[in-house]
């Protein structure tokens, strides 16, 4: 049987009152993805391709975000002012185009559903020839939640918490929100909604007993209720972003990667790691990063967007962001790599460097405190301890060129513009302001000179000094 094409739409529009934010609350993040695209991921995951996103509160923002993610092709359809979720569909049933016959129903705050349940669910829809097939989950405490009548895999009504009386809040079968449904079905329930006595709001959850009079076919799908889990406030923004955490980190571990205490790990969603990598406690990878085979993150490290090679290692405390480590190359510990920094294969930086729009040639070495910016370094460069780039002159940044095989000693400033020539020799401790030709030696310092046996007489002039202050 040819699957028909299924078309999300994504109730989006609520304020999120309790999340006590200025942010729109499809656009708070878990796991380093808004809650709106999550849901997305997740059905573009089970096959499904475009959809609608109603839209309310915070529209430019929300319309911003869809624009930006590459999971479904959506389109919006705005519901001003919102008047329940039933209004939210019909409005979104203006939008409907002739050739989408099923829509799957979603809520835009509800980031833990699995591709997995939404296909299966699917299915069960097509085998039963279903007319319209509702996410139910079982919940000891069913409070706030539509309590769903009606016999087992079958709907008849929903009740809402605030309509239900005494007798049907004992009910512990709930509405999870997932709803698979024709646009037939739709089009002909959605005009008959009547607003609430109560609220005066329109429910969707009326459809359930409109067609269950006409006659329709409507079966339940039972959910685990951690996959129905919605984020009404920062708390359960915290509880997701920890669950969707665990699942992450629990199918790196299944790709053969090493976390010594997955407990204590932070992993957004958009990072792609290799096998054997290990992971030490209180990492923390951020979206955009990429970790190749065998690399080795210590204690503490920081990684955004930051791609790492293969067999490289990054010792503790080390905080690197739009940069790249090439394979084998050693950073850290307690190193600074800012956006543009660019290590070469086998290059070693060590403790106290910060590197920012630096390109580091392979086999090259930082081992010190050192700040390089807006530089050039060719390959198995020396770089000795206490180096600055000399970079921004208060108005503009200039650049730095360090060719091949030189040797930088320690203590050394290049003010930029400048080249230090490939093979050439700068002595420690100079300030270098003038281009160092390749295979010069360059010594920018003022000249020493050693006064014999002066060390006991200006220590007894010192002995001398403080005696007359102390009296
Ligand atoms: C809804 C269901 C309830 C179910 C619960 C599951 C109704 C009437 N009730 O209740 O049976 O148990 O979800 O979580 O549907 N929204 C709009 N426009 C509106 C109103 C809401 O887009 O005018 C969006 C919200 O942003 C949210 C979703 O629809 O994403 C659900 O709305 P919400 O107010 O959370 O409904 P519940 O009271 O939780
Ligand atoms: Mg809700």
């Amino acid at each position: 049987m040819k699957k028909p094409q299924i078309h999300a739409l994504v109730l989006s529009a609520g304020k999120g009152t309790r999340m006590k934010s200025e942010l729109p609350k499809v656009l708070h993040k878990a796991a380093g993805r808004s809650l709106l695209n999550h849901v997305l991921s997740a059905c573009a995951d089970a096959g499904i391709e475009s959809g609608i996103v109603v839209v309310g509160h915070g529209r430019d923002q929300v319309k911003a975000e869809m624009a930006s993610q590459q999971f479904l092709a959506v389109r919006e359809a705005w519901q001003e002012q919102q008047l329940g979720t039933g209004h939210a569909l019909q409005v979104a049933a203006n939008q409907f185009s002739k050739d989408e016959a099923l829509f799957l129903i979603l809520n835009g705050d509800g980031p833990l559903l699995r591709a997995d349940t939404l296909r299966a669910m699917i299915d069960f829809h097509l085998q039963k020839k279903s007319d319209l097939t509702l996410g139910v989950m079982t919940l000891e405490n069913p409070t706030g939640y539509g309590r769903v009548m009606g016999a087992k895999d079958r709907a008849s009504r929903i009740v809402e918490e605030k309509e239900a009386n005494a007798k049907e809040k004992k009910i512990t079968r709930v509405n999870g929100g997932v709803y698979l449904v024709s646009r037939a079905y739709l089009e002909k329930f959605l005009p008959k909604l009547k607003p609430s006595k109560r609220t005066g709001e329109l429910y969707l959850t009326d459809i359930i007993s409109l067609g269950a009079k006409a006659g329709k076919k409507i079966f339940t799908y039972s959910f685990d209720p951690e996959e129905l889990l919605g984020v009404n406030d920062q708390g359960q923004l915290a509880q997701v972003s920890k669950i969707l955490q665990r699942r992450l980190i629990h199918a790196w571990m299944r790709e053969g990667i090493c976390f010594l205490d997955p407990e204590r790990v932070y992993v957004e969603a958009d990072v792609r790691i290799e096998s054997d990598v290990v992971v030490e406690p209180n990492v923390a990878l951020h979206a955009g990063t990429r970790i190749a085979k065998g690399a080795h993150l210590e204690a503490g490290v920081i990684l955004k967007n930051t791609s790492i090679g293969e067999g490289a290692e990054i010792k503790a405390y080390s905080h690197l962001e739009d940069a790249v480590v090439g394979a084998n190359a050693s950073v850290g510990p307690f190193a600074r790599l800012r956006p543009g920094a660019d290590i070469g294969e086998d290059a070693k930086i060590g403790n106290f460097v910060e590197l920012k729009k630096t390109k580091l040639g392979k086999g090259s070495k930082v081992s010190h405190l050192s700040y390089l910016g807006d530089a050039t370094v060719g390959v198995d460069v020396n770089i000795g301890c206490g180096f600055i780039t000399c970079n921004y002159d208060g108005v503009s940044k200039h650049e730095t060129k360090v060719g091949d095989g030189a040797f930088v000693g320690s203590d050394v400033q290049a003010v930029a513009p400048l080249e230090i020539g490939a093979n050439s020799y700068v002595a420690s401790g100079s300030t270098i302001t003038r281009s160092v030709p390749a295979g010069a030696l360059a010594i920018a310092r003022v000249k020493q000179e050693n006064k014999e046996g002066y060390a006991d007489r200006l220590r007894r002039k010192h002995a001398a000094a403080k005696q007359k202050d102390n009296k």
